[in-house]
């Protein structure tokens, strides 16, 4: 399968390591493949322990000379890769939805999403201030230098192939650290045209390297290797908790942007129109594949049958299909893994009690499709209630009481994004502080942007990315203490 591309210099294939384009030393490869089709697309170096290696000894080569950068020269560099990302965001959104499935339209927002990163945190390098502390004597002053990590080690998901690593690259690079990345094994061709970006913009050889294949391996040295001074990681709790146990070996600073089991809460006081077109946002975004996803529907009781009127309608208008085909707005799941995960989803809440609501057909039987669901009847003891779906299903749950609403929503181990629609003050308050969340989404399905602090709490990870708070996780403190001031 070829890709029509303005710039086929975009598609790359190789590992970026140390400035250069390489294959695995053994020129193994591994192929990236279209969801909505299972065409296979390219084969990209598939790369291991030894690449891994190189890619860290040259991110370490390069880590004096672009910590040295004055915070102005890397600001002017990021906001041109953020200027070149734009004026190639059709070819990259090409690409992303060549490997990830996601329609068109959301894959030029995730580029620009992306690209936003690299212009917020461009400014951010400018401000990274420290301080001065009144000392305990007249003979000391005491003052505080926030200084890069280091060398940073990325581990990215599928679902945002450009977005997530941009927005970590960003923050890592603006504070001076050099990076190792290694995106998901199913969508490294955006990495790749991100690292071909960086690459003429003028980034030095070294500060960025970017390589996919053998996930245990690179894996393993990552969290080993003591030149990787922090480890930030987008993807599952499961994933993350083993990590973070690995990098414990070398006391890494680390980040982790894990799964989620968002609420999503309509009171009866609620603007009906504006929490189903919520609803539709927050749920079928990418076919349900992000970590900000709506996972479960409480729903207040006299409004409940009205709501999943109206939200069955709303599923009914989408056109499901390859995101690269015109007007197509849902797309495929990423693997058939996925598939057979949302479907036992399904099936365990029907066996359960539950009723399925479905909209449209299976355009492609090769693709990865599951049509969007909605599950009525759903109780606390089905695992759509626990766990994270992933997928494009809505199961609705009914409530009475305020006060029944916050239990439901907080019994969880997750704590990542949370929703609710109401229009009265005195409850939005309410609500607002006792939901266990990082994210709260009021009146509102749609969250994400590079000017807020983006994270969990819980079992949903620590660290926050984005906002003025997300060039905290790639800077350490150091105090410095001056003393014989005073003769
Ligand atoms: C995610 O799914 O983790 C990211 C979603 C977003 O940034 O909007």
């Amino acid at each position: 399968m070829t890709l029509a591309l303005t710039d086929n210099t975009l598609l790359r294939h190789k590992a970026y390591i140390n400035g250069t384009w390489v294959e695995a030393s053994d020129k193994d490869t591994l192929p990236v493949t279209n969801p909505a089709n299972g065409g296979v697309i390219a084969q990209v170096a598939r790369c291991g322990t030894q690449e891994t290696r190189a890619a860290i000894a040259a991110a370490e080569t390069a880590l004096p000379l672009w910590r040295a950068k004055p915070a102005r020269e890397r600001a002017v560099l990021l906001r041109n890769l953020y200027q070149l990302m734009m004026e190639h965001q059709e070819d990259l959104a090409q690409i992303l939805t060549a490997e990830q499935g996601k329609p068109l339209a959301e894959a030029r927002g995730e580029i620009a999403y992306g690209a936003s990163y690299f212009e917020w945190f461009g400014e951010e390098a400018k401000r990274v201030y420290g301080d001065t502390i009144p000392a305990a004597t007249k003979d000391k002053r005491i003052v505080v230098i926030k200084q890069g990590v280091g060398v940073v080690a990325c581990i990215t998901p599928w679902n945002f192939p450009n977005a997530m690593l941009s927005r970590k690259m960003a923050a890592a690079l603006a504070a001076g650290c050099t990076l190792v990345c290694k995106p998901a094994s199913e969508t490294p061709l955006s990495a790749f045209a991100i690292a071909e970006l960086a690459d003429r913009v003028g980034i030095p050889a070294g500060v960025i390297n970017i390589l996919a294949g053998k996930t245990a391996e690179i894996g393993e040295e990552l969290t080993s290797n003591p030149s990787v001074r922090k480890l930030t990681f987008t993807g599952s709790t499961v994933v993350g908790k083993e990590l973070m146990a690995a990098c414990a070996s070398t006391v890494k600073k680390t980040s982790m942007e894990l799964g989620g089991n968002a609420p999503f809460i309509v009171f009866d006081d609620a603007d009906l129109d504006a929490a189903v077109a919520g609803a539709i946002a927050s749920k079928y975004r990418n076919a349900g594949q992000t970590c900000v996803c709506a996972n479960r529907f409480l729903i207040q009781e006299s409004i409940h049958d009205a709501f999943a009127e109206k939200l069955a309608q709303a599923i009914t208008q989408f056109r499901i299909g390859d995101g690269s085909q015109d007007g197509v707005n849902f797309g495929p799941l990423i693997n058939q893994r996925a598939v057979t995960d949302v479907n036992n989803f399904i099936s365990d809440a029907v066996n359960k009690g539950a009723q399925a609501i479905t909209a449209g057909k299976n355009p492609d039987p090769d693709g990865n499709f599951v049509l969007p669901t909605i599950l009525t009847h759903v109780t606390e003891e089905m695992e759509v209630f626990r766990k994270e779906i992933f997928g494009p299903v809505a199961p609705l749950i009914k409530f009475s009481t305020e006060e029944q609403a916050l239990r439901m929503a907080n019994d969880t181990e997750y704590g990542l994004a949370a929703y609710f629609y109401s229009r009265d003050i005195g409850r939005i308050w309410r609500i607002s502080e006792g939901l266990e969340y990082g994210m709260i989404g009021i009146n509102e399905g749609i969250i994400s942007s590079e000017a807020a602090p983006f994270g969990g709490v819980k079992e949903s990870g620590n660290g926050r990315e984005g906002s003025k708070y997300g060039l905290d996780d790639y800077t350490e403190i150091k105090y410095l203490c001056l003393g014989g001031i005073d003769k």
